[in-house]
């Protein structure tokens, strides 16, 4: 998608060979209407697929995933990695690692707000090792439910998320897919994707 593309570049910051800082958009300030063509985006290309909600794991992906849920018409649910002390009821949890922060947590769904005929979109705003979208995708599964897409706002295509997605039989979705990081470098794949055998 051009239009993350760009911005990517006029805004997002290549910190080293790893990380991409797009915190004055994405992930610590939010571009409102920037994240609203963004979740239409999500929304036209899922088009069709009877998506009946959208799932997201907090925080970041929370912006994108209810513009795009506005778009379909559709709840947004969340799913936390710190469950509440306060709020009680049945949960679906399991434990996700993060290769990139070194860290574990436990994601958890409200059983409350899934059930067997839904057909959820997982939107979030990073794809790195796929571990967070397969946490919950193991969730969605526990629930009886069936996990129809996946949309990210920036895949970094130089790390196995999305061949592990792939290979489990999901369809992913990316609006940028970064090939190549580098100090001050920021590389993307052509749209057509040519390159990963889409
Ligand atoms: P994975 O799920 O694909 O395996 O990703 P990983 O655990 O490695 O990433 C964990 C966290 O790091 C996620 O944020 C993800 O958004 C973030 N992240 C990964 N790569 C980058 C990067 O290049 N730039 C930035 N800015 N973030 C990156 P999180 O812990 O879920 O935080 P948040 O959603 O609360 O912001």
């Amino acid at each position: 998608m051009r239009l993350l593309e760009e911005r990517i570049r006029k805004d997002g910051e290549a910190v080293n060979e790893t990380v991409l800082k797009v915190g004055s958009f994405i992930n610590h300030q939010v571009d409102s209407a920037f994240m609203d063509a963004l979740g239409r985006d999500f929304a036209q290309h899922f088009a069709g697929k009877g998506i009946t909600k959208v799932f997201t794991i907090e925080s970041s992906g929370i912006a994108p995933a209810l513009m795009a849920a506005k778009h379909l018409n559709v709840p947004m649910v969340i799913l936390k990695k710190q469950t509440s002390k306060i709020l009680e009821g049945n949960v679906y949890q399991t434990r996700v690692m993060s290769f990139t922060k070194g860290t574990s947590y436990e994601l958890t769904l409200f059983a409350d707000y899934i059930g067997k005929d839904d057909r959820v979109l997982l939107i979030d705003d990073f794809l790195a090792n796929g571990e967070a979208a397969m946490g919950a995708a193991r969730l969605i599964s526990q629930a009886g439910a069936s996990l129809e897409g996946i949309g990210i706002l920036i895949e970094k295509s130089f790390q196995k998320g999305r061949s592990r997605l792939e290979e489990a039989g999901y369809h992913v979705y990316s609006q940028a897919r970064v090939a190549r990081l580098a100090e001050g470098v920021i590389e993307f794949l052509p749209e057509d994707g040519t390159d990963t055998g889409e």
